[in-house]
């Protein structure tokens, strides 16, 4: 067949499907594997997010649409929650939109923000979907290194400043970020939301890993700083909540912006799925408790993988800010994608190339702690160990 012409053509596929081709075949063969690739929260949903489903099951209402925005009384909810919680005060339910997931928020976002041939920058290592939205929109991305500075990944502010042009449209702030895991400090944010105001241009912020922040780092959201009007959030219930296969985010910006947005959700999806918009009503109710028990479970984690990357000769790693992974460096030639296809061939461990995050990902490996219990964590540092051993 001729190369394929849709606009699908200009995304390349990510590494990571190769080695879960791989992953199949081994597990298909009986072998037990470590799964250390996937990003999410290996915990149960708050119960309350549960029960608050079950008690609306019945209703015939939960398997209608909802209005495109979602139920109004679960937008009142979220209000709340960006009060309580992010600073984000004097919000309008009419500024929210219940999506399926954060990357639909991200997608509605960029669509009804930008036009074909626009530039959008954001940081790199990079969460890849940001980058496939961005070609699909038929945007320009254009990426800016973080670079490691005192176990953290940091941005250059003066960089990002000396990338925007004249086409510019948006720049993408993910914090803490997919796949280093370092948050942006305050001042950064600051600094970032009037750079974006001196030049009129949009800052989404990604903020899927909002409540998962170790201390003493705390997420900051630009729209919480009162400086810029054209500032877009994008949540998930995904990894704060262990929401994930219930595909439920949300987005939240000025309204003339928010109200564009609804004829891309009208197109996609209509509305979030009502089940998942009435977990989400129940889930606001324990975010607190729930939020302890979530960074507790995964604190032991992270101490347990650093432990292990510590240990190894050919892996080098940092503590993140927040987040569910660590993107590890690679001690020794080998292309990301060629330790990755070793680790899991030699030790049965899942992981991500550094390279499916971006040009800056090359020569790491992103190991997510966030899904494994503390023992399955250690085994696989028994396993990593064993084969350090056996190559001397
Ligand atoms: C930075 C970032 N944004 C968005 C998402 C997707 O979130 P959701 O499941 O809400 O679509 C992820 C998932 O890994 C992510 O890491």
């Amino acid at each position: 067949m001729a190369s394929w012409e849709g606009r699908t053509s200009r995304i390349t596929r990510p590494p990571i499907a190769e080695i879960n081709r791989m992953a199949g075949e081994l597990e298909a063969r009986g072998e037990q594997l470590i799964n250390l690739g996937q990003a999410v929260l290996g915990l149960p949903p708050p119960k309350s997010a549960l029960m608050a489903v079950r008690k609306y099951l019945d209703e015939t209402s939960v398997c209608g649409y909802s209005p495109d925005p979602g139920l109004p009384h679960i937008l009142d909810k979220l209000v709340q929650f960006l009060d309580e919680w992010k600073g984000i005060s004097g919000a309008a339910r009419e500024q929210l939109l219940l999506t399926a997931g954060a990357n639909q928020a991200f997608v509605n976002a960029l669509l009804a923000i930008t036009q074909i041939g626009d530039e959008v920058i954001f940081f790199g290592p990079n969460y890849f979907d940001h980058v496939f939205a961005m070609e699909l929109a038929g945007c320009i991305p254009v990426e800016v290194e973080m670079r490691r500075s005192q176990g953290r990944y940091v941005a250059d502010i003066e960089e990002v400043r000396c990338r925007i042009s004249k086409r510019t449209r948006a720049l993408v702030l993910v914090s803490p970020g997919n796949p280093t895991g370092s948050l942006f400090p305050k001042e950064q944010v600051e600094e970032l939301t009037r750079l974006c105001k001196e030049h009129d241009i949009w800052l989404i912020s990604d903020e899927t890993y909002d409540l998962l922040t170790f201390p003493p780092h705390v997420h900051v959201s630009p729209a919480s700083l009162g400086i810029h009007d054209k500032v877009v959030v994008v949540g998930s219930f995904s990894k704060s909540f262990g929401l994930a296969g219930w595909r439920v985010g949300y987005l939240f910006g000025p309204l003339a912006m928010v109200e564009e947005t609804i004829k891309v959700q009208d197109t996609i999806v209509v509305c979030a799925s009502v089940p998942s918009q009435y977990a989400v009503l129940g889930a606001l109710e324990e975010t607190l408790s729930y939020r302890s028990k979530a960074l507790e479970a995964l604190e032991e984690r992270l101490e347990a993988l650093l432990a292990v990357v510590d240990a190894s000769t050919l892996l080098s790693g940092y503590r993140p800010d927040g987040g569910t992974f660590l993107l590890a460096d690679i001690l020794g030639p080998q292309s990301s994608v060629d330790f990755s296809k070793t680790l899991l061939k030699e030790c049965g461990i899942i992981t991500v190339p550094g390279s499916a995050f971006g040009q800056f990902g090359e020569g790491r490996v992103r190991l997510s702690f966030g899904n494994q219990s503390v023992e399955v964590i250690q085994e696989a540092g028994r396993r990593l160990a064993n084969w350090e051993r056996e190559l001397g």
